[in-house]
């Protein structure tokens, strides 16, 4: 009877410290650190495991059934590691197979996507207004955030543009600069996004250099990202499922694909902060 009691008590424990596994995030690369950062800054409790697929990006340069494969493999890693939520914190992955991952994840983990909870947002704030959108040509050209919002707010004017300089001028430590100015410049003043009243960051990369955007705009235009209203939408469902952790220090994983130097100089360049880097190949 006593044992029996020890061992069901065992399983619960097990249970709940299965429950409270970290908080899974992935990318084409370090964009999606992005989105890590607000996320630990706003649950520092939290475990983070990252893993970003350097070894195959730009994603945005890829076919959807290409990044389709990418993300079941990730998902794969994060689950063996028993992520409790695992947030696609990239909109070329989050456009091309978010509906994928969701259904093979399924009762397993909560899963996030960067565009749902940016769509919401401009529901709310922007309903009947132009906005624009910038992007990598696979997230421009899935034409996702058109099919959302026209379900959501149909009175919304999407405007949209493939930027794909700006991921990789990013990630090449191009902001700030005269040469960023004038790239985001050249983008930014083109037709197709002309007189709008906000404009998406449909790229986790662009955060960094969401302040030229402001500057460009001279304030006129609302500057909508990710990383923050995503780390908000995570903390609610984990607060719902009671999977938030009280307290915590285990030390965040971030793990590659394909690593190099300057992918891990450039990882805490996007995080904020030294990170320690590892290496984990994905088809081996
Ligand atoms: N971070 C990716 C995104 O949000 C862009 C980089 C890439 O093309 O892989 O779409």
């Amino acid at each position: 009877m006593k044992g029996k009691l020890i061992m069901s008590i065992s399983s619960s424990l097990n249970k709940s410290l299965e429950k409270l596994g970290p908080i899974g995030v992935f990318d084409s690369g370090i964009g999606g650190l992005t989105i890590a950062k607000a996320i630990s800054e706003l649950m520092p409790n939290e475990q983070l495991y990252y893993f970003g697929d350097t070894a195959h990006l730009p994603y945005g340069d890829k076919s959807a059934a290409a990044i389709q494969a990418y993300s079941i493999k990730i998902c794969n890693v994060l689950l063996e590691q028993n992520c409790k939520a695992i947030v696609i914190a990239c909109n070329s992955a989050s456009a091309a197979a978010y509906e994928l991952v969701k259904e093979y994840v399924g009762s397993r983990a909560i899963v996030l996507n960067v565009i749902d909870p940016v769509v919401e947002y401009v529901v709310n704030n922007f309903q009947t207004k132009n906005v624009g959108l910038i992007g990598t040509r696979q997230t421009i050209l899935s034409e996702v955030y058109t099919q959302k919002l026209n379900k959501r707010s149909p009175q919304t004017v999407l405007k949209s543009l493939a930027t794909p300089l700006l991921a990789p001028m990013i990630e090449e430590g191009y902001f700030d600069n005269t040469i960023s100015h004038q790239i985001i410049e050249e983008y930014l003043k083109a037709e197709a996004i002309s007189n709008i009243e906000a404009l998406i960051l449909g790229c986790t990369h662009y955060p960094l250099i969401k302040k030229e955007i402001i500057d460009y705009y001279s304030g006129n235009v609302a500057v909508l990202d990710a990383p923050k209203v995503v780390s908000v939408q995570l903390k609610q469902l984990l607060q719902e499922r009671e999977l938030l952790i009280g307290e915590g220090n285990r030390e965040h994983q971030f793990l590659v694909s394909d690593y190099t130097e300057s992918f891990k100089h450039a990882t805490s360049l996007f995080f904020g902060q030294e990170v320690n880097l590892k290496h984990y190949p994905l088809w081996e």
